[in-house]
C-alpha cells in the first residue's frame, strides 16, 4: 500500500499538515512538494493526497495545474483532498475553486487542516494586509488534529 502526498505551500502550515498525515499513516509514504517538482509521477501509487492553500482566494497553480493533468488517472486512485485557509466562511467557496468538481465528489475524504500565520516567513506586503485584515502581527497557528485523523481514517479505516 503506498502513499503519495502531493502539495504546495507558501509559508510552511500546508507542509506541516503534510508532514502531520505522514506520521499517522501505516506503510510507505512519499512527500512531494510541487514547487520545485515538475514531473511527478503517481503511477506506482494506490493513495493520493493532495494539499495546498489559498492565497488571494485562489490556491497554488502548481496545485490547479497538477490536478488538470492528471485528472483521469486521479480519478482512478483513492484519493484524499485538504486545504489550508484562514477564512471559514469562504471554505465552501475557497474549496470549489480550488479543485476540480469530479476530483472533489471522487475523492474518499476532502478536509480543511487549519491555517497558519507566520509573521516571520512573510514579506513586507503580506504582513501589512495580514496585520490589518486580523489586527495582531502574532504568529498564529491552527492546526485541526482532529480533521487530521478523520481525514487518514476516512482513507485507511
Ligand atoms: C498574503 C496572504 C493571503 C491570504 N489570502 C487568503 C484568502 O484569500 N482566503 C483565505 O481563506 N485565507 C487566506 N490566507 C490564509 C492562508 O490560506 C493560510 O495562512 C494558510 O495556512 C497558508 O498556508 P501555507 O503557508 O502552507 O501556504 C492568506 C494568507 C496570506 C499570508
Amino acid at each position: 500500500m503506498k502513499t503519495i502526498i502531493v502539495y504546495a505551500s507558501k509559508h510552511g502550515c500546508v507542509e506541516k499538515c503534510a508532514q502531520l498525515l505522514t506520521a499517522k499513516i501505516a506503510g510507505a509514504v512519499q512527500l512531494c512538494n510541487l514547487t520545485g517538482e515538475k514531473n511527478v509521477q503517481i503511477a506506482d501509487f494506490d493513495t493520493v493526497i493532495i494539499g495546498g492553500s489559498i492565497h488571494a482566494g485562489r490556491i497554488q497553480k502548481e496545485i490547479a495545474v497538477f490536478c488538470e493533468r492528471n485528472k483521469q488517472q486521479l480519478l482512478a486512485k483513492k484519493l484524499g483532498l485538504f486545504l489550508c485557509c484562514a477564512n471559514l466562511k469562504q471554505y465552501e467557496k475557497h474549496l470549489k475553486e480550488a479543485f476540480p468538481e469530479e476530483l472533489i465528489q471522487h475523492a474518499a475524504t476532502v478536509k480543511h487542516l487549519g491555517y497558519a500565520f507566520y509573521f516571520d516567513k512573510m514579506n513586507f506586503i503580506e504582513r501589512t494586509v495580514i496585520r490589518k485584515l486580523t489586527g495582531t502581527d502574532k504568529t498564529t497557528e491552527v492546526i485541526e488534529q482532529e480533521n487530521i485523523q478523520q481525514f487518514v481514517d476516512a482513507l485507511f479505516a
